[in-house]
């Protein structure tokens, strides 16, 4: 399949590069500096994939322990189901719309995303959780517990940890298991 895609993937590129050459004949330089600053900008933005525990320090500094009445086993198990922790995790919908981030925080409803028009109802974008700095991410999962009245909003909690021992989640993060802030 590739084999016979290959040469007519060539010729359209070719032409592609040779209309863009009559069209522009003069922004060959532009394009090549914006190609640079996009490498540069994806490199900078690698993505960050945090430990199991240092998720749960930070869920819980900010708050999200018992947030809603969800205990931060929930969050933990939640966030793997949804992301594996991966904060720059995004996944296309069939309906155009983006989940974001470590919560997989979609763009339809709670984040402004580039092009669309949505409802934003975090007053965030989206590209804000797609960072290892996850304060936004996290005032917007909370958005989403007060809204939505829980956390049935992420799928992956509902099949895999709703109704199931959490506590496990949060297992050897503290040392003797009490909470010990280092
Ligand atoms: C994290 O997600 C991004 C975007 O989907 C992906 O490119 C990257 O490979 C993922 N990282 C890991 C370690 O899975």
């Amino acid at each position: 399949m590739s084999e016979k895609q290959s040469p007519d993937f060539t010729a359209t590129a070719k032409s592609a590069m040779k209309l863009a050459g009559t069209i522009l004949p003069a922004s060959g330089m532009k394009v090549a500096g914006v190609l640079t600053l996009l490498g540069f900008l994806v490199t900078a933005t690698e993505s960050k994939v945090y430990t199991r525990c240092k998720l749960a320090k930070i869920f819980s500094r900010a708050g999200l322990d018992n947030y809603g009445g969800f205990s931060l086993g929930n969050w933990i198990c939640m966030a793997y189901y949804e992301s594996h922790y991966n904060t720059t995790a995004q996944t296309i919908l069939e309906d155009g719309s983006v989940d974001y981030g470590i919560f997989q925080i979609n763009s339809f409803t709670w984040c402004r995303h580039a092009k669309l028009q949505e409802k934003n109802h975090c007053h965030v974008a989206c590209s804000a959780l797609v960072t290892d700095d996850l304060t936004d991410a996290i005032i917007c999962a909370k958005k989403i517990v007060k809204e939505t009245e829980g956390m049935n909003y992420w799928q992956g909690w509902k099949k895999n940890c709703e109704g199931k021992d959490v506590s496990e989640w949060k297992k050897g993060c503290w040392r003797g298991e009490t909470k010990l802030y280092f």
